[in-house]
């Protein structure tokens, strides 16, 4: 099948509703591809349009040479799975990841073969007499995903196909889809909320936003390298701090202020002054109890303690508008209500401006 392209994609639903707009993407074969973005951005929108189930009010979509806008959902040779599996009620499983042959009229004793098949493959080999009403959400979704896989489809949508199950099913889910897609090395085009998903299935995530892309990345380019605010917003649990300030220049030296904090900045620095947003993780803030010993050392008071085991979450007050949070290891005893200084490391601060778009640092001057 090779890749499908998208090309000016755009898609109103009436003359107020612009879901998609300027998409341009080439999903590579084989590739897994994952979506991203906030509720309404028009990522379903996005993949109905490459199934052919909604029409485009503009652009093209190609699947290898092939222009396809025309062509209809049947025969683009595309597997489907959706959050809300639509299950028939009334028929077994082995008649629901059997009605698609069953349709095509495939031979009965080939369908039986291909039916076990796949039920095996997603370990539902015992459940094949069962009704869907006697299944587990995550067995249920198993039978949705091997119904898809029976039609052999060149590539895969699936739309939030785990948000309906509890915390624990769906990571097994994901080890499962990884790897389907590692043995099948069949393109997957996949719709997700939650970035642990996306980061750990994706070779590489697209970043909605309003109906365009934000930005197109590996899951580590995304995470380190976001192009602005709003990327770097969107990935990392808990996410970036945010600091609104200004950047100004005193000496040699530039400094980033916002509210009570003040500190002198010292590693790569965009050439900037004004108004400025500093980014960041918080990981990368280094907490210890007391006073500090340099410098760069600030003062914040600890606000809430949240133990997560193997790191330790601070809700630091350091007197500007909100907290900052803090990720330590979990060994640190650093108490609620105590006072502590903390350290940013220089090298892994970002800088945005106030529009958005992240401002590129050049090595910054001698700390
Ligand atoms: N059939 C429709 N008629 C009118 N507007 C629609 C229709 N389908 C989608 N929209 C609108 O298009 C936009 C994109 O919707 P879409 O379903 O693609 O979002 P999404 O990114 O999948 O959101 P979610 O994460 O909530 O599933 C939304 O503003 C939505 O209200
Ligand atoms: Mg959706």
């Amino acid at each position: 099948m090779a890749t499908i392209r998208l090309i000016n994609l755009r898609k109103e639903f009436g003359p107020d509703t612009v879901a998609v707009e300027n998409t341009n993407l080439t999903i590579e074969e084989g590739e897994f591809l994952v979506f991203v973005g906030p509720s309404g951005c028009g990522k379903t929108t996005t993949l109905r349009m490459i199934a052919g189930l909604e029409e485009p009010s503009g652009g093209e979509i190609y699947i290898g040479e092939i222009p396809v806008n025309d062509l209809e959902p049947g025969k683009r040779d595309i597997g489907l799975v959706f959050q809300n599996l639509a299950l028939f009620p009334h028929m077994t499983v082995f008649d629901n990841i059997g009605y698609g042959p069953k349709v095509k009229k495939m031979n009965p004793d080939e369908r039986r073969r291909r039916v076990e098949e796949v039920a095996r493959t997603v370990h539902i080999h015992p459940l094949l007499s069962k009704l869907p009403g006697q299944l587990s959400g995550g067995e249920a979704q198993r039978v949705a995903l091997a119904r898809t896989l029976i039609t052999d489809p060149q590539a895969f949508l699936l739309d939030e196909p785990l948000s309906n199950l509890d915390a624990k099913l769906r990571k097994e889910m994901r080890a499962e889809i990884d790897g389907l897609h590692k043995s099948l090395r069949k393109t997957f085009i996949y719709v997700t909320h939650d970035q642990e998903e996306a980061m750990t299935l994706a070779d590489r995530i697209v970043v909605m936003r309003d109906g365009h892309i934000e930005q197109v990345g590996t899951p580590l380019e995304i995470y380190h390298d976001p192009i602005n605010r709003f990327v770097a917003d969107f990935f990392g649990s808990p996410p970036m701090n945010l600091l609104d300030g200004e950047m100004y220049r005193a000496g040699e030296a530039l400094y980033f202020r916002a509210g009570k904090f003040d500190a002198r900045l010292s590693g790569p620095v965009p050439d900037h002054e004004g108004a400025v947003t500093l980014g960041i993780r918080p990981e990368h803030i280094a907490v210890t109890s007391g006073k500090g010993e340099k410098e760069a050392d600030m003062g914040a008071r600890v606000a809430l303690v949240e133990p997560l085991g193997k790191d330790t979450l601070l809700y630091l007050d350091y007197g500007g508008e909100s907290r900052l949070i803090a990720a330590v290891d979990g060994h640190q005893d650093i108490r609620h209500d105590t006072q502590v200084s903390m350290r940013f490391r220089h090298d892994d601060l970002y800088f945005f401006a106030p529009d958005g778009l992240r401002l590129r640092t050049s090595p910054g001057p001698p700390g």
